[in-house]
């Protein structure tokens, strides 16, 4: 791997990780989204009392890059930054998202001593299933019920 190359995300992702909410599980993640123009798209964690409606940091990254104009297959690498001896790679939820719009992404999981380890996301998520697999017969068109439908 070109390290060099990556010390802009890393550098991103690391900044960003000091933004995570994580009053619950003080596990916090940075995560830095570069797309193909150069534009780094940076997101943390964010918890909440519920706990499932806690959000990670890639998942914020991807979806600020998305409400800013970027769109599926805009994207190059990401990295993700977190405290934990052994490298934190993203959560089967993310991974999925990542898929959708970032397709085979290079992704590099750093920790804070400094450790580095790059993966593409086919390899953390082989077989994915995606939009390929809906393209077969178009379902039946129904318009929306009416009232007395609805009754
Ligand atoms: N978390 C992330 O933000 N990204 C990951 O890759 C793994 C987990 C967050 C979610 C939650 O706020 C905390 O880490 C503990 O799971």
């Amino acid at each position: 791997m070109d390290h060099a190359s990556w010390q802009d995300l890393i550098q991103a992702a690391l900044a960003v990780r000091q933004k995570a909410q994580a009053p619950y599980s003080k596990f916090f993640v940075g995560a830095a989204l570069e797309d193909r123009s150069g534009k780094i798209h940076t997101g943390c964690n964010v918890e909440n009392a519920t706990y499932g409606l806690t959000i990670c940091a890639e998942r914020v990254a991807v979806y600020k890059a998305i409400s800013e104009g970027c769109r599926a297959g805009d994207f190059r690498r990401l990295a993700i930054a977190a405290d934990s001896p052994e490298l934190t790679p993203p959560c089967g939820a993310c991974r999925q998202i990542l898929w959708e719009f970032g397709g085979d992404l290079e992704i590099l999981l750093v920790n804070l001593a400094g450790e580095s380890r790059c993966y593409r996301l086919s390899d953390l998520l082989p077989l994915a299933f995606d939009a390929r697999f809906l393209s077969g017969p178009a379902p039946p068109v129904s318009s929306p019920a009416t009232p007395s439908q609805a009754s």
